[in-house]
C-alpha cells in the first residue's frame, strides 16, 4: 500500500512534492482528479482517464495527499476517497472546516484563541420576492454591523470562502459600507449571506505560520513565519505583490498557534495548516510610515531578479534546474541590507506586541514551495509526506 499525490494541475508545489518524496525515497503515486471519471455501481468503482485506468492505482493507495487546489474541488476529493477508504490529509472534516473562513473562526474562539471581532448575517443584500420584486436589504444589514463594530475603525466585509485577498473590501465610512455590502452577491465563494470584520490595525504586514502533526507525535509549529507586508493595500497576500520576510516566533504565539491547529483538527491523527496571523500594533509604530515606505520600495527593487525566476516557464524536466535557480535567488534576495532591514522592524513589532497576536484564517492547502520553504525555511512537503506516512 502507498501513498498518492492527488492534484489539479502540477505547478511548482506539487512538482515539489515529487521531487522530495525522490529525496526522501517515498514512492508515490500521482492522481490527476480533474481528469478522472469515478464510476461508482454495484459495490465496485472504476476510475479512468481517456487514456489511463487508474483504478488499481487508487485501491493500491491507502493514504492520499489531497492537493486539488479548488476548495469545492479538493472537499468533493476528500469525501469521494474517505467513502473508497482511503485515509487523507487532510481529512474531509478538516477541510469542511477550513473551506468556510466563518466556520474556522467559531473553531478557534470557541478554544479562546484570538480572533477578530467577527458579524455572521446569513442574509443577501438583496432578495426576490414571489411578485418578481426586489427587497434591499442593505440598510439592515449595514445598521447590524455597525451596531456591533466601529464604522469609524473599519469594516472589513469577507466572501466566507474567498482566498488570494478576492472580494475583501474596506469600510470607513457609512456610504462606503452600503456600497460594499451591495457588492457582495451569493457566489461559489460566498454562498450564504455576509461575513463582516472588525479591522485589526495591524500595521502593513501579517504572518503565515504553519502548524502540523504526525500520527502518535506530538504537534510542531515551526519557529519562523512567512511575514507578508506591504503599504499599497490592507490586504497582505503574496498574489498582491507585497513583499515577504522571515519573522521569529516568539514562544507565546508557538503556543497559541499549536492549539489552534488542535481546535482545527478535532482529534485527527495527522494534519497540516497555514495560519493567517495579525498583530494588533495599533500606533505602536517603531518607525513612520514616510520611511517605511522608502525601504518597501528598496525591499521591491531587490526582489526585482526573484519575481523574474518565478514569472519564467518551464518544462516539467527543467523543474531541477529551475528550482536551483529560484533558490539563489531568494538567498540573495535576504542578504541584502533592506530586507534585513524590514526584517528587524517586523521582528521588533511582533516580540513588543506578542500578546497581541490575533488568528483570523487557516489554510489547509498552502501553497509553500516559493515563499514558506525559501523564506521561513520550512519544506512543507515533508511533514506532508512524513505525515501521510505515519498514517500507513
Ligand atoms: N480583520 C482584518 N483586519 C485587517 N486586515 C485584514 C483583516 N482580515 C483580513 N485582512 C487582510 O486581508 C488579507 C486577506 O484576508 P484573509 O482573511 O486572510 O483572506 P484570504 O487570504 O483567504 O483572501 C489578510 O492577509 C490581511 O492582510
Ligand atoms: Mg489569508
Amino acid at each position: 500500500m502507498s501513498i498518492a499525490l492527488l492534484y489539479e494541475r502540477s505547478e511548482a508545489d506539487e512538482m515539489g512534492i515529487k521531487l522530495t518524496a525522490q529525496k526522501l525515497g517515498i514512492e508515490l503515486a500521482f492522481i490527476p482528479f480533474r481528469k478522472i471519471a469515478f464510476s461508482i455501481f454495484n459495490n465496485s468503482y472504476t476510475a479512468k482517464t481517456k487514456g489511463k485506468n487508474f483504478t488499481k492505482i487508487i485501491e493500491d493507495s491507502a493514504v492520499i495527499l489531497n492537493r486539488a487546489q479548488s476548495k469545492n474541488r479538493r472537499l468533493q476529493a476528500g469525501y469521494l476517497l474517505e467513502i473508497l477508504g482511503k485515509k487523507t490529509v487532510n481529512s474531509s472534516s478538516i477541510e469542511f472546516i477550513c473551506y468556510s473562513k466563518l466556520r474556522t473562526l467559531l473553531h478557534l474562539w470557541k478554544e479562546g484563541i484570538p480572533i477578530p471581532k467577527t458579524v455572521f448575517i446569513p442574509c443577501d443584500t438583496l432578495d426576490t420576492l414571489k411578485n418578481g420584486k426586489f427587497l434591499h436589504n442593505e440598510k439592515d444589514l449595514a445598521d447590524l454591523f455597525q451596531e456591533a463594530l466601529v464604522l469609524d475603525e473599519g469594516i472589513i466585509i469577507k466572501p466566507d470562502s474567498a482566498t488570494h485577498g478576492k472580494g475583501m473590501l474596506l469600510s470607513n465610512n457609512r456610504e462606503e459600507l452600503i456600497f460594499n455590502i451591495q457588492e457582495t452577491k451569493p457566489s461559489i465563494i460566498n454562498p450564504i449571506g455576509i461575513v463582516a470584520q472588525e479591522f485589526i490595525k495591524k500595521w502593513f504586514f501579517d504572518l503565515r505560520i504553519i502548524v502540523y502533526k504526525e500520527k502518535a507525535k506530538t504537534p510542531v509549529c515551526h519557529p519562523v513565519a512567512l511575514a507578508r507586508g506591504g503599504l499599497k493595500d490592507f490586504r497582505t497576500n503574496t498574489y498582491l505583490g507585497n513583499a515577504v520576510f522571515a519573522a521569529h516566533l516568539p514562544s507565546n504565539i508557538i503556543n497559541l498557534s499549536i492549539k489552534s491547529g488542535k481546535a482545527l483538527a478535532k482529534g485527527q491523527e495527522t494534519w497540516l495548516f497555514a495560519l493567517d496571523g495579525m498583530i494588533d500594533i495599533q500606533d505602536k509604530k517603531v518607525i513612520d510610515d514616510n520611511q517605511l515606505r522608502i525601504e518597501l520600495e528598496k525591499v521591491l527593487t531587490a526582489f526585482e531578479p526573484v519575481r523574474k525566476i518565478k514569472a519564467e516557464k518551464y518544462r516539467n524536466n527543467e523543474f531541477t534546474s529551475w528550482n536551483y535557480k529560484l533558490e539563489k535567488s531568494f538567498q540573495n534576495y535576504m542578504i541584502t541590507k533592506p530586507y534585513q532591514k524590514v526584517k528587524n522592524i517586523i521582528d521588533e513589532s511582533i516580540e513588543k506586541n506578542k500578546e497581541h497576536i490575533i488568528f483570523h484564517e487557516a489554510n489547509s492547502c498552502p501553497e509553500f514551495w516559493e515563499h514558506t520553504r525559501l523564506i521561513a525555511g520550512i519544506n512543507v512537503a515533508i511533514p506532508l509526506i512524513k505525515g501521510a506516512k505515519s498514517l500507513l
